[in-house]
């Protein structure tokens, strides 16, 4: 069993790295991992804000669970991939990540068993929570399911959730073959399952769910109440406009294709400049989890990089122990410039070159 100390002590650091960086120009942001602004529906979501305004349910408080259409919309979707959920069970929140913060609120466990490596809000989110992530042994299993975050492809193993879970669907539908057919079932007694909007139409929205097992929907609830009374009520009723409007499925299959060219786009050009890494070809979502055989300091790998005008995102963000024992990190495909997906690489490959070379005599 690896018990680990949670979030890494160089979180703070890496941080205002990044925040350097996001100043620069000249820096080829394959960090960070943002959704691509070309697939916003702009038009129609300017036409559902415009007429919030005239809507006395979006102006006003609302329940904490959400506005009832926004949780019919969600369980229908549920249901159309087979996962049966009732409306009433539904909780609308502010985003995957308040969801993710309350289940680590309700959770009456000390540890909750996560994958090698794993999106780093969530670590964050137990962490808050006096939880400890740890790899094996833990009475509650974390995952990401359909396509991993930051492995980008799905990484989930069915035999290991045989306890309660907590499926996290954040890029579940942005699997570029558009199967579902590796689908986590949905036992309501011990799962709780999670989504957002934020992948699909935009995370400026701030808008998620969780489906909680029935007998945890009313502590969530109050827990919720208690954070932020509800979720913002001009959001709810622009989506749930949004969303009568528009081709929900067309919207994803083309955000489907978009990311995959993407994706082919990156791999192509990493396996030209840096064919010594290791990775596997993405199967859906917005990154690539690239590996490699040596030890070394990862963040002094992200300096040499923007030293070298790319960003990436560490191994160790993305790790419960914080720590790596083989340098690994996360490139993104899915904000940059097509163009910047050829070059970033070329970027890399000095930087690593630079970086084995270790820090230079001053
Ligand atoms: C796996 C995973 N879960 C949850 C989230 C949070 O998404 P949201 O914007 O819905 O809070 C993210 C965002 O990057 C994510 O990668």
């Amino acid at each position: 069993v690896h018990v680990f100390a949670i979030v890494p002590a160089n979180a703070a650091q890496i941080a205002r790295i990044h925040q350097r960086a996001a100043r620069r120009r000249d820096v080829i942001a394959l960090a960070g991992g943002l959704p691509c602004d070309e697939l916003f529906p702009r038009i129609a979501l300017a036409a559902a804000f415009a007429r919030t305004s005239a809507d006395e349910e979006a102006l006003q408080y609302g329940w904490p669970e959400g506005m009832r259409a926004l949780r019919a919309w969600i369980a229908e979707r549920l249901a159309a991939r087979g996962i049966a959920v009732a409306a009433e069970h539904v909780i609308v929140t502010a985003g995957a990540q308040q969801a993710l913060a309350l289940v680590a609120g309700a959770l009456d466990v000390d540890r909750i068993a996560v994958g090698d490596a794993t999106y780093p809000a969530a670590l964050a989110a137990f962490a808050r929570s006096g939880i400890t992530a740890v790899t094996t042994g833990a009475p509650v299993r974390y995952v990401i399911a359909g396509v991993g975050n930051p492995h980008g492809v799905d990484v989930c193993d069915r035999s290991a959730l045989d306890g309660e879970v907590v499926i996290d669907e954040a890029y579940t539908e942005l699997r570029f073959d558009g199967r579902d057919d590796r689908l986590v079932p949905h036992d309501s007694e011990r799962t709780w399952r999670i989504g957002t909007l934020s992948k699909t139409l935009c995370p400026g929205l701030r808008i998620g769910w969780l489906v909680p097992p029935p007998r945890h929907h009313a502590r969530v609830v109050a827990d919720k109440q208690a954070a932020d009374l509800q979720t913002c009520s001009v959001a709810q009723s622009a989506a749930i406009r949004l969303l009568a409007t528009i081709d929900y499925d067309a919207l994803i299959a083309r955000a489907r294709s978009h990311y995959a060219a993407r994706a082919d786009r990156l791999a192509t050009a990493l396996r030209r400049a840096c064919p010594e890494l290791r990775f596997r070809d993405p199967e859906g979502g917005f990154s690539i989890w690239v590996e490699t055989d040596e030890t070394g300091d990862d963040v002094a790998l992200l300096e040499a990089a923007i030293a070298a005008g790319v960003s990436l995102d560490p191994g160790c963000t993305f790790r419960c122990d914080g720590a790596t024992s083989h340098v690994a990190f996360r490139l993104s495909y899915s904000h940059a410039a097509m163009c910047d997906l050829d070059e970033g690489p070329r970027r890399l490959a000095r930087a690593l070159a630079a970086w084995r070379r270790g820090p230079r005599p001053s």
